[in-house]
């Protein structure tokens, strides 16, 4: 049966680690995995700019055998000549094996799915969500910790735009013992859609803060965000709240010293390159950890698909 990833709800618990597992094994035995999807392609369909996220699907499939097609604009498309979403999707059906699809609007990956004959990846939709993320999120909390649950996250940054934190929460909030503790300005407070639906629906413990410093010492993960620019409607208030918080070596000193520092990446300046050597930083090592998931997700995709 045809499946598709548009939010990381879509896969249970269960399934979420049977893909770490599998990740893991491909990292341990990649050339056990390096024939796997010959003759098989991917169409990376991405209407908004990446570097991880579509450079990653691509280098998965590629690591798995199989070929790659795509376009990384929305100009160089037929959407720039008026092509809906749905058109797109049934026609590159027709070409590909699966399709990873990044798009500014909001659900437009799930009217892809719903119109594909192949399974569809949300590879982020506007402010909305970005599974995928959380996938080598997730795979960074697990190697680094060793396990998921009974953790204190701290969420820092836009938390009204940053699609990956909606995604982030839905997926740790359905672990034992996780507490938010969700760090931004009043204007970029976490939308009251994700706080309704998953942490009061699921009483999840969680506090709103603007005090970074203060809270610093109960972390055991940090997350920090980008100020996502292309979201606000006016450039003025991107510039007031651009830099609210600017991690700094100096600004760790009543950290934990076994403190995960991620980010999803690309950053501006929330996080200073001085931190980047600090063994505490983890955010490059989920850059890798995303392709290992996403080659792990492609193989259970086709696989349900009857494609593998
Ligand atoms: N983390 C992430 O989605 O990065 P890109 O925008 O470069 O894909």
């Amino acid at each position: 049966m045809k499946r598709s990833l548009i939010a990381i709800q879509d896969f249970s618990v269960e399934e979420l680690q049977e893909l770490m597992d599998t990740a893991n094994d491909i990292i341990a035995n990649p050339a056990k995995y390096s024939e796997l999807c010959r003759g098989k392609k991917i169409a990376t369909l991405f209407f908004e700019p990446s570097t991880r996220t579509r450079l990653s699907f691509e280098a998965a499939m590629l690591e798995l055998g199989g070929a790659v097609i795509g376009f990384s604009e929305a100009q160089s498309s037929s959407a720039a000549k008026g092509e809906s979403v749905a058109d797109t999707a049934k026609v590159i059906s027709c070409y590909a094996d699966i399709i990873a699809m990044r798009h500014p609007k909001e659900g437009a990956p799930l009217v892809a799915a719903m119109n594909a004959s192949i399974p569809v990846i949300n590879a982020g939709d506007g402010g909305h969500n970005h599974p995928t993320q959380t996938l080598a999120d997730l795979l960074t909390i697990y190697r680094e910790k060793g396990h998921l649950g009974n953790l204190t996250v701290g969420i820092c940054g836009d938390l009204k735009f940053g699609r990956t934190v909606h995604s982030l929460i839905a997926a740790l909030s359905r672990y034992e013992g996780v507490r938010f503790v969700l760090i931004s300005p009043e204007e970029l407070k976490l939308p009251s859609y994700v706080k309704k639906e998953i942490l009061k629906a699921k009483g999840i413990p969680y506090v709103q803060t603007t005090d970074l410093e203060a809270v610093m010492p109960e972390l055991d993960i940090l997350y920090m965000t980008r100020v996502q620019r292309e979201r606000f409607f006016n450039e003025e208030d991107y510039l007031r709240l651009k830099d609210s918080y600017i991690l700094t070596p100096d600004r760790l000193y009543n950290a934990k010293t076994d403190l995960c520092i991620m980010h999803p990446l690309p950053r501006v300046n929330e996080i200073s390159v001085a931190i980047d050597d600090d063994p505490r930083a983890c955010y490059f090592k989920q850059v890798l950890y995303g392709k290992y998931m996403r080659m792990a997700l492609i193989l259970k995709l086709l696989k349900e698909a009857g494609t593998l």
